[in-house]
C-alpha cells in the first residue's frame, strides 16, 4: 500500500483519538526491608483512554506469594512479613482497548546468614586421605565466610569461589584432627557451623605427599618429581611407575625422583612409597609428556601423467590436536582443482603439467610445529 503524506496524518490523528495506551509509573522503583518487615508499591497511571485494568506480576511470570497482595483497583502491592524469597522485581501492568504499559519495582530483603556444611561431619578420615569441606551461606547483604579451628584463632587458608568456601588438605596428618567452624557474618547477623574431623590411623604411621599431582612437561626436559613423608621412625621413599619400570635415566635422592630427558613413552603414573615398621603411605603424580610434531610426506616424491589423480598425504607424530596446512613451493596458493582435508591429505583430482612443483605441509600442536615437502612430477 502507498500512503501519501496527507493520508498518513489523517491516520494517525485518528488513533490519538480513538485511545492512548496506558503510561504508568511505580513508587518507590525500589525497596529495602529487613526480613518480617513489610513493603509497598503503588502503580501509578500517567496518561491513557479509560478503561485501565492494573494488576501486579513478579518480573518472572510467577504468581505472586501468599504473604503479597494488592489493594482492591489492584494499583497497590504490599508485601507483609518479608521473606528472603519475596526478594526480586514486580511487574505493574496496565491494559486498555488500545495497549499496554508496564513498570518495574524491586525489592531487596535483608536477612542473616544461614549456613550449610557439605558434607555435615563428623567426618572419619584415614591418615594422608585427601579432605574437604564446603560451605555454604545465603544472606543479604552477601556474606563474608571463613573458617577457624576450634581453639585457635588463626585463620585457615581456604579457597574461596562464589558464596562457596572450602577447607581442603590434599593430605591429612594426625595432628589435623579437631572441630572447624565455618563462620558466615553480614549486617544482619552471624551464622556459624562446626564439624569435626576424626583422623583414623595409629601414631608415626608414615604419610606420603607428592608436590604436584599433576604434571604436564615437555618432551626432552629433566623433570624432578619430591615427595615427602610424616611418621616416626623416619619413613624410608621409593618411587616407582604404574605398571611399569622406572625410566632407566632415572636418579632418587632425598626422595626426589629424577628423570633426565624425558620421552613420551615415559608418561604414566609415579608413585612414592613411604615405608617405616607401622606401615606404608602411597602418594601418586600423574605425568604426561607433550611432544612438538614431526612431519613426513607420504610418498615424499611423485610422478604422475597428466589427467591421473594426486594424494600424499601428510603424517606427524606429536601431542593432539595437530592441524596440517598446504602449500606449495614459490606460490600464494594451491593449485586450483587442489583441495586440502582436515586430516593432512593433499588431493587434486586431474593433475596437468602446471601442477609439477614441491609442495608443503606444516603441522602445528601448542607446542612447536614442523614441516614436510612432497615433490611432483607431472610429464606426458
Ligand atoms: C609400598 O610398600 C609396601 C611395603 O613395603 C608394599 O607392600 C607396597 O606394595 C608398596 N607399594 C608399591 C606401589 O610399590
Amino acid at each position: 500500500m502507498d500512503f501519501s503524506p496527507g493520508v498518513l496524518i489523517l491516520f494517525s490523528l485518528l488513533c490519538s483519538v480513538a485511545g492512548q495506551a496506558p503510561e504508568v509509573s511505580v513508587e518507590p522503583q525500589a525497596a529495602t526491608v529487613r526480613q518480617g518487615e513489610s513493603a509497598s508499591f503503588r502503580c501509578q497511571v500517567r496518561r491513557g483512554a479509560q478503561p485501565i485494568q492494573v494488576v501486579w506480576k513478579k518480573a518472572n511470570n510467577q504468581a505472586l506469594p501468599d504473604n503479597v497482595k494488592t489493594g482492591p483497583d489492584g494499583s497497590v502491592l504490599t508485601v507483609a512479613n518479608a521473606v528472603p524469597a519475596n526478594q526480586g522485581q514486580y511487574r505493574c501492568v496496565a491494559d486498555n482497548s488500545a495497549g499496554r504499559g508496564t513498570a518495574t519495582a524491586a525489592l531487596n530483603v535483608k536477612h542473616a546468614p544461614k549456613v550449610r556444611l557439605t558434607p555435615a561431619g563428623p567426618l572419619r578420615v584415614r591418615m594422608g586421605d585427601p579432605v574437604s569441606v564446603e560451605c555454604r551461606a545465603t544472606g543479604r547483604p552477601r556474606p563474608k565466610l571463613n573458617w577457624k579451628r576450634q581453639g585457635s584463632t588463626l585463620q585457615l587458608v581456604t579457597k574461596d569461589t562464589n558464596d562457596v568456601n572450602t577447607i581442603q588438605w590434599p593430605v591429612v596428618h594426625p595432628e589435623d584432627s579437631g572441630v572447624y567452624i565455618c563462620r558466615a557474618e553480614n549486617n544482619e547477623g552471624v551464622a556459624e557451623v562446626k564439624v569435626e574431623i576424626i583422623i583414623e590411623g595409629q601414631p608415626g604411621t608414615p604419610v606420603a605427599s607428592v608436590g604436584a599431582t599433576e604434571m604436564t612437561v615437555v618432551e626432552a626436559h629433566t623433570i624432578t618429581m619430591e615427595c615427602q613423608a610424616s611418621g616416626s621412625p623416619p619413613p624410608v621413599i621409593t618411587w616407582s611407575k604404574l605398571r611399569a619400570p622406572l625410566p632407566w635415566k632415572h636418579t632418587v635422592a632425598g626422595g626426589v625422583l629424577t628423570l633426565t630427558s624425558v620421552g613420551r613413552q615415559d608418561s604414566g603414573q609415579y608413585i612414592c612409597n613411604a615405608t617405616n615398621i607401622h606401615g606404608y603411605s602411597e602418594a601418586y603424580t600423574q605425568m604426561e609428556v607433550e611432544s612438538p610434531p614431526y612431519a613426513t610426506c607420504l610418498p615424499d616424491q611423485v610422478r604422475l601423467q597428466p589427467g591421473d589423480a594426486l594424494r600424499v598425504q601428510c603424517v606427524a607424530h606429536g601431542s593432539h590436536p595437530i592441524r596440517f596446512e598446504w602449500s606449495r613451493g614459490g606460490r600464494a596458493s594451491l593449485p586450483p582443482g587442489a583441495q586440502a582435508t582436515k586430516d593432512g591429505t593433499l588431493l587434486i583430482g586431474h593433475v596437468k603439467l602446471s601442477d609439477s612443483g614441491t609442495y608443503k605441509c606444516v603441522a602445528t600442536n601448542h607446542i612447536g610445529s614442523s614441516e614436510a615437502l612432497a615433490k611432483v612430477i607431472v610429464k606426458a
